[in-house]
């Protein structure tokens, strides 16, 4: 096909640039503007997510109490402490004697044999409490006590106690579960801090239990169990297609029974139990699967659904037939779930839980890298999953997690079914991604269409650092330039608590705290490469790439490979066929600035004055951080003197995209 041509040129080119024979040559890129192979996937750009790096608790699920049913250390109250002040005399410890159901069966015992000036119990958050001024927090908790005449006081303070930012209580407390409601609001004049915990505080001696203690800020839409608006913001601004959930390893669990058992992440909070996730924390399931859902419906991403498909991380397996059978049917239960309506049995669960309307769904992904099940049961398990699901929804996509050349499986081929997508997973350093830039130029294109649903360039730590956005960026010049077969991808992980232990995985693409959240410039090269994908690729030649030699992985280095040379440019060329903008990307991953010339072959109009968009750094290792979250972000200009052939000149280390206006 003519994208394959063209390429086959620019790699002799590039060839015959590293021969030497044209080394001092300007570099030229020359678009057939006429010549449009392939069209870009409108969905090439979407998110994956999981618990990991406390992404959801103490990440995007705005929920401030660490530990809020106790359940996180069966020894101790993690994240819980004594208040104590004047003479008080008290002591705090897990309780399990008291159970208000199935899913609340450890409680938090205060108690208090003299009363003091103040006794409590404070919850320090993840990483601190996040106090802004003017801000209201909605809040509630389980109590029950057999003091007499109870009432709670609730204040949001300083780690030290010394500052109270806000105060409210709760009256009527008895020896009888009930939830009580508070509310907390901030002055105008408070410095936002993290430095913060909450406190609830009883006057009389007496025990007192809680349990399902909970504190929200304001969040996205304001939906209540909801989710942080700067990290919620971060995401629609980068206008991802689709959510890839619920995981990643988070999807498999470690055994059987920690998997995602999307059944027990449903429903009111007090019907949560949470579980043990992969990453060596607990989740509170406070992101269940309706709340991924509504994740999706906010940012209107279509959700890629990944069912548990048999497989758990410890590579304990069920092999194909009966006993599989059990974890299929949930499988269809969970598709009723999303998509069906109220008169269906999970879709009136769905309705019972606030959201009637059914979610669109298109892709269903069958377990999550079972290429590490190395059992070989993975063909037999697909198949399974395929006749039950094509059987009751022919209309799904059905997307198998081997049978790709990310090598990942490949010992165990797909035989029994076709799969409709298969997922293929890189994760690699720079100069990895750049050197394989053009991994899909050959790809067979009657084959199954192509869903990258994890790669990253792991450089940098905790978010990726400028290198590794250059070696996404070259990354996904390639997955454009062939979107008629890469038809999604998505980044991971997507998020990182950046306080130390958050983190659990390095190369995060989004980063925060308590208080604030920043894009990695890897996040920014996503974002201008989504906005600014068009809808068809154009075909482009090129003379005289300049090259430079491969950075070798400790792996490869290990294995006695020796470094060859590779392109330092990278470039594809989109248009909008309904506006007749143009697209050019160009990479230039080298610390020196590169004239480029350009040729629009078959332009009618050119308009002289276009857009750039520019990506840069001085340094590779250059990034952002929390406390510089924006130190690399894209910057507009508009450039001038474009025609039917033109000159730029590109800024070293940087990314570029120009728009150019075409008739
Ligand atoms: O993205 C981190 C992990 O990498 C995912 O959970 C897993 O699918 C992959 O191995």
């Amino acid at each position: 096909m003519t994208v394959k041509n063209t390429r086959l040129s620019a790699a002799i080119l590039f060839g015959l640039c590293m021969a030497g024979l044209s080394a001092q040559s300007q570099t030229k890129l020359t678009l057939q503007l006429d010549n449009t192979p392939a069209k870009v996937s409108p969905a090439l750009y979407g998110l994956m997510t999981e618990e990991i790096n406390y992404s959801y608790d103490g990440g995007l699920y705005a929920e401030l109490i660490r530990n809020r049913i106790f359940k996180d250390n069966p020894k101790a109250p993690d994240h819980w402490a004594l208040v104590q002040s004047g003479d008080s005399k008290a002591s705090i410890a897990l309780d399990n004697k008291h159970h208000i159901n199935e899913a609340l069966t450890t409680c938090l015992r205060l108690d208090i044999e003299q009363a003091g000036a103040r006794t409590g119990i404070a919850n320090d958050g993840y990483w601190g409490i996040p106090v802004k001024p003017a801000t209201t927090y909605h809040g509630s908790f389980y109590a029950r006590t057999d003091a007499t005449g109870g009432t709670l006081t609730i204040s949001l303070e300083s780690t030290d106690g010394k500052t109270v930012y806000a105060t409210a209580q709760v009256a009527g407390v008895n020896d009888q579960w009930q939830q009580y409601k508070y509310s907390l609001t901030t002055a105008k004049d408070v410095k936002p801090t993290a430095d913060a915990r909450l406190v609830i505080s009883a006057g009389k001696a007496g025990s007192y239990w809680f349990n399902l203690v909970s504190l929200f800020p304001p969040t996205y839409h304001g939906t209540a169990n909801g989710n942080r608006i700067d990290i919620m913001q971060l995401l629609a601004d980068m206008k991802p297609a689709f959510l890839r959930l619920p995981g990643g390893n988070y999807l498999e669990g470690q055994m059987f029974s920690t998997r995602f058992n999307w059944k027990k992440t449903l429903g009111s909070l007090d019907k949560r139990p949470g579980h043990m996730g992969t990453w060596s924390y607990r989740s509170s399931d406070g992101m269940g699967l309706l709340e991924y859902l509504e994740w999706c419906e906010d940012l209107h991403m279509d959700p890629v659904l990944a069912v548990f498909a048999g497989y758990t991380l410890n590579r304990d397996y069920l092999e194909a037939g009966p006993l599989l059978k059990p974890f299929v049917d949930e499988a269809l239960e969970e598709i009723e779930y999303v998509t069906g309506d109220v008169n269906t049995k999970w879709g009136a669960v769905r309705a019972q839980n606030g959201h009637p309307k059914p979610f669109n769904l298109k892709y269903i992904e069958i377990g999550n890298e079972d290429g590490f099940d190395v059992s070989g049961s993975y063909d037999g398990r697909f198949a399974q999953f395929y006749d039950a699901i094509k059987a009751k929804y022919p209309n799904l996509q059905l997307i198998s997690t081997i049978g790709g050349r990310d090598g990942l499986g490949s010992r165990f081929p797909i035989t029994l079914r076709k799969p409709d997508v298969i997922d293929e997973h890189y994760y690699r350093n720079a100069s990895e991604m750049e050197s394989d830039a053009s991994h899909y130029d050959d790809y067979d294109r009657k084959g199954p269409k192509i869903f990258v649903g994890e790669w990253a360039t792991r450089e940098g730590s905790p978010t990726p650092n400028f290198n590794a956005a250059l070696g996404d960026a070259a990354w996904m010049t390639g997955m454009e330039r062939n979107s008629d077969i890469v038809i999604m991808s998505c980044y991971a992980p997507l998020f990182v608590n950046v306080n130390p232990g958050g983190m659990q995985w390095k190369s995060d693409l989004i980063g925060y705290n308590a208080l604030s959240s920043y894009g990695s410039p890897s996040y920014y090269a996503q974002k201008i490469f989504n906005e600014n994908k068009g809808d068809k690729v154009i075909a482009i030649s090129s003379e005289n790439i300049p090259a430079k030699m491969q950075k070798l992985s400790g792996r490869d280095s290990a294995a006695g490979k020796t470094p060859k040379a590779i392109p330092a440019m990278f470039y594809v060329a989109t248009k909008d066929s309904k506006t007749g903008k143009i697209y050019i990307k160009i990479v230039n991953t080298l610390g020196t600035a590169q004239a480029v010339d350009i040729e629009l072959k078959g332009a009618g109009n050119v308009n002289a004055n276009g857009t750039l968009i520019e990506l840069k750094a001085d340094k590779p290792e250059d990034t952002n951080s929390i406390t510089e979250p924006q130190k690399i972000v894209p910057v507009t200009t508009t450039i001038k003197g474009l025609g039917q052939t033109f000159s730029r000149t590109l800024a070293p280390y940087s990314i570029n995209i120009l728009q150019i206006d075409t008739k």
